[in-house]
């Protein structure tokens, strides 16, 4: 039990930015990572779309008997893990959402912008946490970027006149923190922080990562195989399974 998988799921090759993560902190596991990327991007469809999506994806990774499973997508966290956890309530179900909590706290008299998928926008969860932590951030739903990342073109003259588009808007403005509610987003960070160099960047890589790490360690169930190892697949093949190997290499000279 022990030395068995922990699942990661995400509509495409997000969530390996949210892996490395898990990785740094735990070594010695044993990653399954799963991408939907033939129906990436998940955002703009409707929720009960979404929903069968991750049904399907998630049964993958349940069949090989994970010890664990991250949800490693803001949308997908949004659309059904209550869902999946009321299914399997035993199992340890780590989910996504923007991580406005942080962001909110590091103001200092100017505004925090949410950049996130549709979906993820218009979900219930994130009223929820509006309510709470949102005061009167700028939300941008970030049509689009999933779909360069997914590309392999996150450093690009495209993306960065998307980002520009999107955000262009709100340059003049005193932002103090900026919310990436998208695990696809990470690897726009260049691109967004050239944009706004005063403000800091969230994302809510390090606080799953470490929620993971909390649950199997008060459940006995972390590993003690030394190496862990990764398996990466895919929906979409093996160009998918290359992009998403050199998505995680990027992030190995990341510096912040
Ligand atoms: N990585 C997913 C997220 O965190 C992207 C969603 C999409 O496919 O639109 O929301």
């Amino acid at each position: 039990m022990k030395n068995d998988l922990i699942g990661f799921f995400d509509s495409g090759v997000g969530g390996i930015s949210v892996l490395h993560e898990a990785r740094r902190q735990m070594p010695n596991e044993n990653f399954l990572f799963y991408g939907d990327n033939l129906n990436a991007p998940y955002g703009p469809r409707p929720i009960e779309e979404i929903r069968a999506l991750c049904a399907a994806g998630l049964d993958r990774l349940l069949e090989r008997g994970v010890k664990a499973i991250v949800i490693a997508c803001n949308t997908a966290t949004s659309a059904y893990a209550e869902i999946v956890r009321a299914k399997y309530p035993r199992l340890p179900i780590v989910g996504m959402e923007p991580a406005l909590k942080p962001a909110h706290f590091a103001r200092h008299g100017g505004e925090v912008i949410v950049l996130a998928t549709e979906a993820t926008l218009r979900l219930s969860k994130f009223e929820k946490l509006m309510a709470r932590y949102g005061d009167d951030a700028i939300l941008v739903a970030g049509h689009g970027l999933v779909e360069l990342v997914e590309a392999g073109r996150a450093r690009s003259p495209e993306a960065d006149a998307r980002l520009l588009e999107l955000l262009g808007p709100y340059r003049g403005r005193q932002v103090d923190a900026i919310v990436l509610g998208c695990t696809h987003y990470p690897f726009l960070r260049e691109g967004i922080q050239r944009l706004f160099p005063q403000a800091r960047l969230f994302d809510g890589r390090e606080g799953t990562a470490a929620r993971l790490k909390y649950l199997l360690d008060t459940r006995g169930l972390r590993s003690d195989a030394a190496p862990g190892s990764i398996e990466l697949q895919s929906s979409a093949g093996t160009a998918s399974i290359e992009l998403m190997r050199a998505l995680m290499a990027s992030l190995d000279d990341e510096t912040v």
